[in-house]
């Protein structure tokens, strides 16, 4: 019987707990609420996921993953479960096994119910009277949301094709049926097999190493959309005894140089908010397509190349993944309306880890830029978007993300540090990712801890008017960047022609500064300013990825003709929705850039992930 053989198989190994012999994992606590995740369908509130075994195949060719999920159940307190309701998107079943005693597997009913376009289709699963675990048998599709398959052309190396996963916030159920919820914390191990000469790396620790055969083990438990996967021409790195980069070969090397304060972050982290949890600290650098500057992936953060800008300017991505591992990966939000628990907590956490490797300028100034990029979408956004609890019935989690729980949540932790001071914010912190360590919680369990940790907080600030209320209330804690405002009045005395281009302090300029500088060039300064300043900086042909995002947008609103080509290369080799979305959300103005974007699109489009693809779609009208 396949089933069986695949069981033992594992118990061999040693890996999985079943019968008696349960191996030592860490638990996770009862979460202090049960609330409802309105973007899952799981009956958690029966029976609860509590390891996931993988044992998938990577099939380049197809484009598929293919294998077996075990799942490890146990009821809720009282309840006899008749059934295991799991999420699932776009995956071919095969069988569902259940098995009481986690050794004798038998074949149980399953029904898939039609898909949802936002939250994927349920599959029900009958339990027999005490049922341990779950087997199901599957196949991804070739276009499941949450991987992407890159063909060798969209690697560095050109020879070897890659996979990777992203499954922040509900796309783990594209990939593996389980309980897809982030207040359900999971354990997991995985067999990954694919062919040499390749490597696959996963958020775990890895047991044994391949050739054709990768295991991997976590045994802290995490929410689902942490468990990531990725596959091809990797190379490592190590930077220091706990940390390191994955890469391509042709890249791994500079990425190390690049992110070698990582250690140093991770010292600084632990000295503010208590010891890091979770073993080693990697970092996986991925082709230009992967969607995001970071995802904080459990001890392995994937990461975009545009971060390699020579100069480590854009290391702050690495602070914000890397702070995750307490804000996010330990505490964790309970739902999706609960994100600024993740985010807020961890553009702050992140600014304090700038704060001490780099100084307080550099922290400031990131600061000063992130909440400029606040008000400028606070604008464009209804006043249901500008809460921080925010209510996303019946819509798409992704659609929470903007700057709202990344910059507002930040300054509600600001303006709570300025009201009692850091000698006391500080311990509170660290108070609060010891509580809550491995679990999932609302707003309403950190409003609740709050005002029992801090009362004097809560009698200073109006935490409800900041969760539940739209707008930046007015008692916000700015942060102000006097780099940045002497850069704003040099613009002006540019402007203004009491100084000419070349003697703007320019080559002394931080990426920060000059991000500050690009975007607060006013609408009447026209193409023949970015001419002057393309002429003595060359901005064009910038290697630094925010610095040329940000030339591009601006010379698309002043149609500066020489930064045509660039934003076509620019957009045909990277994939970071962040650089994405604002270009051709620009382009999409007029008519002609318009037209202009939806040529450019027909080549990109293949190349970007099914995330950005969604996010392009949209703004260009582009039905595919
Ligand atoms: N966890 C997020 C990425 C994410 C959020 C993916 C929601 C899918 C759904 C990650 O930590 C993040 O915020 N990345 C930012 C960088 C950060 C410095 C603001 C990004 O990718 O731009
Ligand atoms: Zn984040």
């Amino acid at each position: 019987m396949p089933s069986k053989r695949w069981v033992s198989g594992l118990l061999l190994a040693g890996l999985i707990a079943c019968g008696g012999s349960e191996p030592a994992m860490e638990t996770a606590a009862a979460p202090a609420t049960e609330p409802k995740d309105v973007h899952s369908y799981a009956n958690a509130d029966e029976v609860r996921v509590r390891h996931v075994s993988l044992d998938l195949t990577v099939d380049f060719e197809r484009k598929v993953l293919s294998g077996a999920t075990l799942l490890q159940i146990e009821p809720v307190d009282g309840v006899k479960p008749m059934k295991l309701v799991v999420d699932t998107r776009d995956l071919e079943i095969r069988s569902a096994l259940a098995s009481i005693d986690g050794v004798d597997f038998a074949e149980t009913e399953f029904s898939l119910a039609s898909a949802d376009p936002i939250l994927g289709s349920a599959l029900t699963i009958q339990l027999p009277e005490g049922a341990k675990s779950v087997r199901v048998d599957y196949e991804t599709s070739p276009s499941a949301s949450g991987l992407q398959w890159l063909d060798p052309a969209q690697t560095a190396g050109k020879k070897h094709p890659f996979l990777f996963s992203q499954s922040q916030a509900i796309h783990a159920r594209s990939w593996i049926p389980l309980q897809d919820s982030p207040g359900v914390r999971v354990t997991y191990q995985a067999v990954i097999r694919v062919a040499e000469p390749l490597r696959a790396v996963m958020s775990a620790e890895t047991l044994d190493e391949g050739p054709r055969e990768f295991r991997f083990q976590l045994d802290k438990p995490i929410p689902p959309y942490l468990i990531a996967l990725a596959a091809g021409d990797i190379a490592y790195e190590a930077i220091s005894e706990r940390t390191g980069v994955y890469a391509e070969p042709s890249v791994v090397e500079s990425a190390a140089k690049e992110f070698e304060d990582v250690d140093s972050m991770l010292q600084k982290a632990e000295a503010l908010f208590g010891p890091y949890r979770w073993g080693r600290y990697d970092i996986l650098v991925l082709p230009p397509s992967f969607p995001f500057g970071g995802m904080e992936n459990a001890r392995l953060t994937f990461a975009t190349p545009t971060l390699l800008a020579g100069d480590k300017s854009l290391v702050g991505v690495i602070a914000h993944e890397l702070a995750h591992s307490w804000s996010g990966n330990l505490v964790t939000n309970a739902t999706w309306s609960d994100f600024w628990l993740n985010e807020g907590f961890t553009v702050y956490l992140e600014n304090r880890i700038q704060e001490a490797v780099f100084g307080p300028q550099r922290a400031l100034m990131e600061g000063a830029l992130e909440v400029q990029e606040l008000r400028d979408e606070m604008a464009t956004l209804e006043p249901r978007d500008q809460i921080l609890h925010v209510n996303l019935d019946g819509r798409d989690p992704d659609d929470g993300f903007t700057q709202v729980p990344y910059v507002k949540g930040m300054l509600l932790l600001r303006t709570i540090e300025k009201a009692v001071g850091r000698p006391k914010f500080d311990p509170f912190l660290r108070g609060y990712f010891d509580h809550f360590a491995f679990q999932s919680i609302t707003t309403a369990d950190f409003v609740a801890y709050l005002t029992q940790e801090l009362p004097e907080a809560v009698e200073q600030v109006d935490v409800e008017a900041w969760t539940e209320e739209p707008g930046i209330p007015a008692d916000a804690a700015i942060p102000v960047s006097h780099a940045l405002e002497e850069v704003a009045k040099t613009r002006e005395r540019w402007l203004s022609g009491a100084i000419t281009v070349t003697d703007l302090p320019a080559k002394s300029w931080s990426t920060q500064e000059w991000l500050a500088f690009l975007s607060g060039l006013p609408a009447d300064a026209g193409a023949e300013r970015l001419a002057e300043l393309d002429a003595a900086y060359h901005l064009s042909d910038s290697h630094n990825a925010e610095i040329l995002s940000r030339w591009l947008l601006e010379s698309i609103k002043r149609g500066y003709k020489p930064a045509d080509k660039p934003l076509e290369a620019f957009l045909t080799t990277v994939g970071r929705r962040k650089f994405l979305k604002p270009l051709y959300e620009e382009l999409a103005k007029t008519e002609a850039g318009k037209r202009r974007g939806l040529e450019i699109y027909a080549k990109a489009r293949s190349g970007y992930h099914p995330i950005a693809q969604v996010t392009v779609d949209q703004i260009l009208g582009y039905r595919p």
